[in-house]
């Protein structure tokens, strides 16, 4: 449904993303992961055909961006950083105007109108001017008009920023219900949000694509280690130093709660017999004993902390 080439954008001398490659199935959601100025915005902006790429080829639909930007903007609803709302029109008002632009037909726009404020929880605000609505408000009212003429793409740049932590929910839920009827790209800091919603991640990264993955396939390929939380009733004194003799541990560390350790071991290795062992000889009490995996956050910090400027980066064979 859409197929991204090569594309590469330049703001005058600085390269805000570079030779960007990637493809999104029909009915697939997606999540756009990446730190401040990765280029999650510049990209979406590209694929939405608001604004030109230097280099490459996007696709949406079968349509070319650069080629057929109408066609692309048709099955296009796309929600911007910032939208741009009319502060002195109603929400009404507002989404009428946006549905008959983007090519609702007359006779259909209120029966559509009257739908997104249902889907977007905007009943109770829609006779009011948006200019006096809250900042959760409006961002509901963008969401709105991305979704007026049913468009069976959608581009979502951060779509909960803003709300409340029961909007978020609400959001989120009626984005899953979009799930498989509509093709989605979000950008989020969120990573539960990620976590929640989409199969796949884009993980973007100083404007270059550094992970594209479902995230169990993340945390597998990235785990350098085993590793397990135990938790025991009581604890010796030189508890750490203890465990790091079990066989097959490299690190041991003090867990979130008391008595509780969280212990790696060499790929591979599976050290629970041990350290089921250890415990019951030292009288411990063993209360947990769990494999710890990696999560969204732990994959998302590894691969942007790297710096992927230097010529040797990605070279694993240095000493
Ligand atoms: N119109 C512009 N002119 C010049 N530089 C720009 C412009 N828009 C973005 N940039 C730069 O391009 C880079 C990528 O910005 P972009 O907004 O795409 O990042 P982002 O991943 O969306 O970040 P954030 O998480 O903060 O929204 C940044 O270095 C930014 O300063
Ligand atoms: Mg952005």
């Amino acid at each position: 449904m859409i197929e991204v080439q090569h594309v590469t954008k330049r703001y005058g001398p600085l390269t805000a993303i570079q030779d960007i490659s990637f493809s999104v199935a029909k009915g697939e959601i997606v999540a756009f992961l990446g730190p401040n100025g990765a280029g999650k915005t510049t990209t979406m902006r590209i694929l939405t055909g608001y604004m030109p790429a230097t280099n490459g080829s996007v696709r949406v639909a079968d349509f070319d961006c650069h080629e057929s930007p109408l066609e692309v903007k048709r099955r296009i609803g796309y929600l911007p950083e910032h939208p741009p709302l009319y502060l002195e029109l109603t929400v009404r008002e507002y989404l009428t105007f946006v549905g008959r632009m983007k090519g609702v037909e007359m006779g259909q726009v209120v029966q559509r109108m009257e739908r997104v404020i249902e889907q977007t929880g905007l009943g109770e605000v829609k006779k009011r001017v948006i200019g006096n609505l809250s900042r959760g408000y409006r961002q509901r009212v963008g969401l709105a008009q991305a979704l007026i003429h049913d468009p069976p793409v959608l581009i979502l740049d951060e779509p909960t920023v803003g709300l409340d932590p029961n909007q978020i929910i609400e959001i989120r839920d009626l984005i899953k219900s979009l799930r498989g009827s509509h093709t989605i790209i979000l950008s989020t800091h969120i990573l539960p949000e990620a976590t929640a919603l989409c199969e796949r991640v884009i993980i973007i990264h100083r404007g270059k694509i550094v992970a594209i993955d479902t995230q169990e396939q993340l945390a597998t390929r990235l785990r350098r280690s085993e590793k397990l939380r135990v938790t025991v009733k009581t604890e010796l004194p030189d508890m750490e130093d203890q465990l790091r003799t079990v066989r097959g541990v490299i690190n041991v560390s003090a867990g979130e709660s008391v008595n509780t350790y969280l212990i790696e071991a060499e790929l591979g290795h599976d050290i629970r017999e041990a350290i089921t062992e250890f415990v019951m000889t030292h009288q411990l009490g063993l209360l947990e004993l769990a494999v710890v995996s990696m999560t969204l956050e732990d994959v998302f910090i590894q691969l942007t902390k790297q710096d992927t400027s230097p010529p040797h980066a990605g070279n694993d064979q240095s000493p």
